[in-house]
């Protein structure tokens, strides 16, 4: 296992709210190289099979429609302890619970379209990477 990696999409609101650039920059702020890196449309069924473990409930048809909406951006990224740092970085889920700094809580309007997404164990980072990138478009 190796914890110097994770994995974090822009989400299409970011896109909408040309907000991308800002996002990118308090990711390298924070000390992330980016080892990997594609804008891409997810359809219907690639965010539902993404947010798989998310199916049946409430919120899954809204979530998948809104993450097939518009282009997000997939991210490969290191960093020493980088799961915990970037979830760290990106806050709470709804972004008026997330704290002060956070680019949720900057970027995000509610628990949907919030700006972001970052993997929660280096596990869920690997599978979410591989979902995204071969092998050789990582580096
Ligand atoms: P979750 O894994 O709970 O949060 P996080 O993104 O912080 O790991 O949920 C995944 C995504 O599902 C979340 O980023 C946005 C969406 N979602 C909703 O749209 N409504 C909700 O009530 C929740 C809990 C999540």
């Amino acid at each position: 296992m190796n914890t110097r990696f994770t994995f974090c999409m822009i989400k299409p609101d970011a896109f909408k709210s040309d907000t991308v650039s800002d996002i990118l920059l308090d990711i390298l702020k924070a000390g992330f190289k980016i080892r990997g890196i594609k804008i891409t449309m997810l359809t219907k069924s690639k965010a539902e099979q993404f947010y798989d473990i998310h199916q049946g409930k409430e919120f899954f048809d809204r979530l998948t429609t809104f993450m097939s909406s518009g282009p997000v951006m997939a991210m490969v990224l290191e960093r020493p302890d980088a799961v915990e740092s970037m979830r760290k970085l990106i806050g709470k889920t709804d972004p008026a619970q997330a704290e002060e700094g956070t680019i949720r809580k900057k970027f995000g309007s509610d628990t949907t379209h919030n700006a972001v997404h970052a993997a929660d164990s280096y596990e869920n980072a690997e599978r979410e990477w591989s979902f995204f990138f071969s092998k050789r478009e990582i580096y």
